[in-house]
Order: C-alpha cells, then structure tokens, then sequence
C-alpha cells in the first residue's frame, strides 16, 4: 500500500524508507487511538491512505494547489482535540490566507530586528561558555546548542527566559514523540503519549496567550508587541493567529537551529583540517554552515497533502495523499552537488533546500544563519583545539525526520603553560 518513488540512489532510498516506516507508523499511531470502538472508519482509512515519499522535490514545493500544506486535515477525526485550532499556524496554511500572514509576520520578524541581535548573541555565547567553563564540562548541546537560541527567541518575543524549562518540555512532548512512537507498542502507551503532547499544547496556548493579552494592555519592545500591532491592509491578527505564530516560533526557532550548531561542530571535530582552515579564515565559516547544512540537513523532510488526482515522476498520485519531500535526499542528488557524500565547504553556489524552498521557505533563516555564525566563531577563539571526548559517546536524535545530535560532550584541552 506504500509506494516510494526515489532517484535511484542507495542512500537515498535508505532515508525514505526509515522515512516512510515513520509515516506509516504514525498513520497507524493515528488510527490506533481513534476513540472508542471505530473498526470500520480503521478499515476505511487503512485502505484509502497512501504515502508517497519524493526527492522529486521541485514539482512538489512550487505547487501549493496541489500539494498542500494543510496535513493535519488528513488526520483521523478525534486525533487532534476540537479546541485546538490550526489559525496562524503558519506552516499548515495555504495561498491566499498564507501569503496575507506570512506578509504580516514578516512585517515584525523583519531584518533589521535579527541583525540587531548579533552583539546579544555574542555575550550569551560568552556567558553560556563561561557557565561551562566553571562546571568544569562541556556537553555542547546542553550547555551551548539548546539554551543559546532558546534565549534568543525567548528574549525576542518577549517572554520570560527563565521559563526556558517549560519551552523544553513543551518541545520534547510534541516534537520527541515521533521518536517515541517508534519503541512504544501498545495502545495504551501510545495514548499516553497522546496525551502528554495535548497536554504540551494547551499549556503552550494558554501561556502564550496570557502574554499575548499582557501586551494589549501594555505594549512593549518586543516581538509579541509587534504581533499583536502589525496590520496589513487595516488588519490585526486575531489572538488565536498571534498565539500560535508565537508557538510556531518558539517551536521552529530553537530544534532545527540546536541541531545545526550541533552539526556543525560535529563536522569540525570529524573532518580533518577543518576547524584549522576556520581559525586561520573566519570567513569561510559561513561556508561550513552552508555545507553542514546540506550534508546534515536537520529538518530532513517536510509534508504536503494531495488536494487532487497528481503525477509525479510517472507514479499517479490519489487526492488526499500525504506526500513527504525529502529535503534531506534532494541535497545529496548527484545532479545538483557532485560528490554528493563529501563535505566541501567551496562548493559555490550550494542550493541546498535545507531551509526549503518556495512560499514556506524559513522565516527564519537569517537568525539561524546569525546564530550560527556568532556562536561557531566563538568557540574557535576560545577552544583550540575542538575534540569530542573520547570517554563519553556522541548520542544521535533517533527520528529519521530530524538529522541532529542530541548529546555531544567536548573536551576543553588544558590551559597553555604560563
Ligand atoms: C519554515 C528549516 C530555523 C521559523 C521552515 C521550513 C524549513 C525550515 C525546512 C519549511 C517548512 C515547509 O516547507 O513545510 C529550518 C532550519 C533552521 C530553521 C533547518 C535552522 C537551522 C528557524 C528559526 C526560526 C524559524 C530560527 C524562527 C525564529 C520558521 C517559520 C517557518 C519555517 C516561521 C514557516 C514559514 C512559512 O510557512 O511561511 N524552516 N528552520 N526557523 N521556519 Fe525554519
């Protein structure tokens, strides 16, 4: 019943099967906790619901009247709880409602607001080395991937950064249960988790829109003020839009960017003469960014939903399928980047679609690329040379949607003799 179309490369196909094992699990996951007793309405959807994995990319990501955002429509009824509404959900929106959004968003997550950031990213970098340095350990992740853009996006919205803890509940609840589900096995468990992610939205929501409401009342200097004033052609967004943009947010803003200053260190520690090459030229970092990110590209898919009947490379494609991209395949295709498997920080142009492309392309790339420039620079300066700890092992995120380590202790080489 799943049929994958691929480009015909080992690898490729490797990804989009542990890939598409993922989709079907949680198309199964969803079926398994359809309320009450519903046999029929499994049997329906079993039969009904196919899932097409592509690295076909282009015709999929510059065709939204086809190959819809909106995936959560293709959900089982009673998966999702009634209240929670999709509105604002920025990624989940299609032409025209997105482009009206994404111009008003745009309009207070503009340029100048992220490289103003770059002198506060800096000093946190110090600060959150500084931390570490004292403890005497430095676990990148812990210690300097998750809590630097956590901070940063906290600070920006304007909600408190010491309710960082929560935002990291929040995230592993809705984002880790993909992982999860892969190990869990019975019903009940699987509504556990289903509950817990539930749990992780409204509490979410209701935060969020306690401060939206705060800066109604009282405005202030910061992203939320400028969400809840923006207007385009003499509108507001309702609350609901500015509650779960700010969830989106606050959501997209720190996994990916945790996972990519991961990477990318992991790439200075592995590949030899790297890190040399940055020091002696800061500014071939961005290039090594780049190229961490198409090599090791931490969203590695995204989804689409069929609104009709389609084609895609000679495979007929029902209405109401859902079709993953994977942007992780795309940017190995040897027809793009030759030599594909190797990391080469000179390949100019790198088109990678790590940041996808077309109307959804990331709003957030200019501070994840900021980030990703101050921090890297950082750590070359102050740790020399960069070397992951032999004693304590390097642990991956094991979800095959995400590409990103999740533990990555270092070693600081002892201080130069006096
Ligand atoms: C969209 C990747 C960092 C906010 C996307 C998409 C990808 C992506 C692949 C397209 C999704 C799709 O087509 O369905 C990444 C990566 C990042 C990163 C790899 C870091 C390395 C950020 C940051 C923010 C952010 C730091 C915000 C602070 C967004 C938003 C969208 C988006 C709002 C939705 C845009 C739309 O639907 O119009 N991101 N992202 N991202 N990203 Fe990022």
């Amino acid at each position: 019943r799943y049929r994958v179309v691929h480009g015909g490369w080992e690898h490729v196909l490797r990804v989009q099967l542990a890939g598409v094992r993922l989709g079907v699990e949680a198309l199964d996951f969803g079926l398994s906790v359809l309320p009450g007793d519903r046999a029929e309405q499994r049997a329906r959807l079993r039969e009904t619901r196919d899932l097409f994995a592509f690295t076909e990319y282009d015709g999929v990501l510059a065709d939204p009247g086809t190959y819809s955002s909106d995936t959560v429509r293709l959900l089982p009824p009673g998966v999702l709880p009634e209240e929670l509404s999709m509105e604002g959900f920025i990624t989940q929106i299609d032409p025209p409602a997105h482009g009206k959004l994404r111009k008003l968003v745009s309009s207070a997550f503009t340029r100048k607001v992220v490289a103003d950031l770059e002198p506060r990213i800096a000093a946190l970098t110090q600060e959150l080395l500084d931390a570490a340095r004292e403890r005497g350990r430095l676990e990148l992740v812990a210690d300097l991937a998750h809590p630097l853009p956590v901070i940063v996006i906290a600070e920006l919205l304007g909600v408190p950064v010491g309710d960082r803890e929560l935002f990291k509940r929040w995230a592993d609840a809705l984002f880790e249960r993909d992982a999860q589900l892969s190990v869990t096995d019975t019903g009940l468990e699987r509504q556990a988790l289903v509950e817990s992610s539930t749990r992780a939205w409204r509490e979410m929501a209701a935060y969020l829109g306690g401060h939206a409401a705060e800066r109604r009342r009282r405005p202030r200097a910061d992203l939320l003020t400028r969400l809840v004033e923006a207007e385009v052609d003499g509108e507001r967004l309702p609350d609901v839009q500015v509650v779960n943009f700010a969830m989106v947010l606050l959501l997209a803003g720190h996994i990916t960017t945790t996972m990519l200053l991961g990477n990318t260190v992991l790439c200075l520690d592995a590949l030899p003469g790297q890190q040399e090459r940055a020091r002696a030229d800061r500014a071939t970092v961005p290039a090594v960014i780049e190229e961490s990110l198409r090599l090791l590209t931490p969203f590695a898919a995204v989804a689409r939903s069929t609104t009709r009947e389609s084609e895609l490379g000679g495979v007929t494609i029902p209405a109401d399928s859902y079709v993953m991209v994977w942007l992780a395949a795309a940017n190995r295709d040897p027809r793009a980047f030759p030599g594909p498997e190797t990391f080469d920080p000179g390949r100019d142009p790198n088109p990678h679609l790590a940041f996808g492309r077309g109307i959804h392309f990331c709003l957030g790339a200019p501070l994840a690329r900021l980030e990703e420039r101050v921090a890297p620079g950082i750590l070359l300066d102050r740790i020399n040379p960069i070397r992951t700890d032999p004693e304590d092992p390097v642990l991956f995120i094991p979800t095959p949607t995400m590409t990103g380590v999740r533990r990555l202790p270092l070693t600081w080489p002892p201080p130069p003799p006096a």
